[in-house]
């Protein structure tokens, strides 16, 4: 809740920023231009809707980052982060002198504040001023821009925007600071001539002394509050943490044994980083990425449940019984904890997953195919042939996997790997894996046409399918992830495959398999086959051509 607040409260702002920008980007056109565009400005943000909308948003945004910089227990964080959030406590400090000297005035004096009197201001008497409030634009943009860019890197679109977005990000406010220069060089000219000077200080309704005096009185008070609220945090900060310190010591055990002690209340993320522990966080901490996500060992029972906005995330990704976000979750008994993805996560790993990819236990067909004697035939050709005809046969037999829907586990050497009923029934799977040796097979022949005047012999292929309860996710590490099956059925598929040489025959499938496909496979012979680690021979159906 609060993080949509605070996500809400930046988008008013930085619509707010953006629009002044264009506003001052039209200084390129013309003066006249630059005060048409102010009217329409104006006419939004000064109504009571736009006043309202704007003034809370700043105050519930300035207060949001308060909060989250007593939430947060450590300030160890990344560059960004802390680039964003001291661009973010400086506006205040830089916004005051500029609201109080123009509508503050404009409310309580009558001062006209266009475009002539801000640019009589901040280019022609005080260009120091003009530089600050340079600063302070650029720097309300640039806070806008870094959440909104760790915001939308969430989103599936955004990487194909990026390019544009981020040219946007530099071009609107280099055209804003050159349509500002343009201005105040046409406004410095005419005020040269002291006749248009004098009639243009009776159309602002020029302030006096007692104003600057006025402007400077609050922008003083401005400054206090907004630094005693910081030191309020400062204080509550220290106050927790005396109260904590009495209530003890948490341990935090990760995998590999190691063990870090924090106080009660910390976060598991910033627990990980106090420790040095890598640990992925997309988002940096603001639960909306789920990259931290770890799975809760022993002392689990004594977590607090997930909250509302943990629970949304949680959901989004689909992920198991007791895995949460360790940017969100702060232990106060002992606890062992797994982070679920590599320090190096990215946005990509923030979307949802079907659930088998994350683990699980699938009943599948799993189909072993492998080149016959193609050792020999690699020995007797040059590399560049053999790559040729491998990535050839790859792509045969790949399509004919994908044409019938089933997962293509890997590519080992010469074999191909893969998985059939991950997201259909066992059934279904075992139909598929049946259709795909089929497929594969009349493949093989078109390739062996096409090859004949490269291949000495035609290639010939041995094929294995059987069914059984399989771990089924993605599983390695870095760049080396993918999605592939452990469990003994797969070695038995395995061990089927090789059985063809034995048994001269291009399929071999088990009993099961025919079963539950629900086809008749009984004018093939029938073996058993005994493997290696089972008590139970495997009953299997030797099939000398799988398109037959
Ligand atoms: S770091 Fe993004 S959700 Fe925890």
């Amino acid at each position: 809740m609060l993080a949509t607040i605070r996500l809400t409260s930046g988008l008013v702002l930085f619509a707010y920023v953006g629009t002044h920008l264009i506003n001052h980007s039209w200084g390129l056109a013309s003066m006249e231009a630059l005060n048409i565009g102010r009217d329409i400005f104006v006419t939004v943000w000064r109504s009571w809707p736009g006043t309202i909308l704007l003034y809370g948003a700043l105050l519930t945004h300035f207060i949001l980052i308060l909060w989250s910089l007593y939430k947060r227990r450590s300030f160890r964080m990344r560059i960004w982060e802390a680039v964003q959030i001291l661009l973010g406590l400086a506006i205040p400090f830089l916004l005051a002198e500029h609201v109080l000297g123009t509508r503050g005035l404009n409310a309580t004096l009558g001062v006209i504040d266009d475009y002539i009197y801000e640019i009589l201001v901040l280019w022609v008497y005080a260009p120091e001023k003009g530089i600050l409030q340079t600063v302070l634009l650029v720097t309300a943009w640039l806070h806008g821009c870094v959440g909104l860019h760790f915001w939308l890197r969430l989103k599936p679109w955004y990487r194909a925007c990026s390019p544009y977005l981020f040219a946007f990000a530099i071009v609107l406010p280099v055209t804003a600071i050159f349509g500002f220069v343009a201005a105040g060089r046409e406004i410095k000219v005419l005020a040269e001539n002291a006749v248009w000077l004098e009639e243009m200080t009776l159309h602002i309704n020029w302030p006096d002394e007692s104003a600057v005096v006025w402007v400077g009185r609050w922008k003083v008070v401005v400054w206090q509050i907004c630094g005693g609220m910081l030191a309020l945090v400062a204080a509550a900060r220290i106050v927790r943490w005396a109260i904590e310190r009495r209530h003890g010591i948490v341990r935090l055990t990760y995998p590999g044994g190691r063990v870090t002690q924090i106080t009660a209340g910390i976060t598991v993320l910033e627990a990980s980083r106090e420790a040095g522990i890598p640990h992925a966080s997309v988002c940096g901490g603001r639960g909306r990425c789920s990259t931290c996500r770890i799975r809760l060992g022993e002392g689990r029972e004594h977590v607090a449940p997930a909250n509302a906005d943990e629970l949304k995330v949680l959901k989004r990704v689909g992920v198991p019984e007791h895995v949460r976000l360790a940017c969100q979750l702060r232990p106060t008994k002992d606890l062992e904890v797994i982070p679920l993805l590599p320090p190096n996560a990215t946005p990509k790993d923030a979307h949802s997953k079907p659930a088998h990819l994350q683990g699980a236990e699938r009943e599948v067909a799993i189909l072993f195919a492998d080149i016959r004697k193609f050792t020999q035939f690699s020995e007797n050709k040059l590399p560049y042939d053999v790559v040729f005809v491998l990535n050839r046969y790859f792509r045969a037999m790949g399509e004919a996997v994908n044409a019938t829907g089933g997962e293509l586990d890997k590519f080992i050497g010469d074999g191909v790997m893969a998985l059939f009923g991950t997201n259909t029934t066992p059934e279904e799977g075992c139909r598929r894996a049946l259709e795909a040796a089929r497929l594969m097979s009349i493949a093989l022949d078109d390739l062996n046409h096409s090859l004949r005047a490269d291949l000495d012999e035609p290639l010939r292929i041995g094929i294995g399918i059987h069914l059984g309860t399989v771990i089924v996710g993605e599983m390695g590490f870095s760049n080396a992830v993918s999605f592939t099956a452990i469990g003994d059925a797969v070695n038995t598929a395995s061990r089927l495959e090789q059985a063809t040489k034995e048994y001269i025959c291009q399929l071999i499938v088990s009993e099961d398999i025919c079963q539950r496909a629900g086809v008749d496979l009984s004018n093939f012979p029938a073996h058993e086959i005994a493997i290696r680690g089972r008590n139970q021979a495997v009953k299997i159906r030797c099939i000398e051509k799988a398109s037959d």
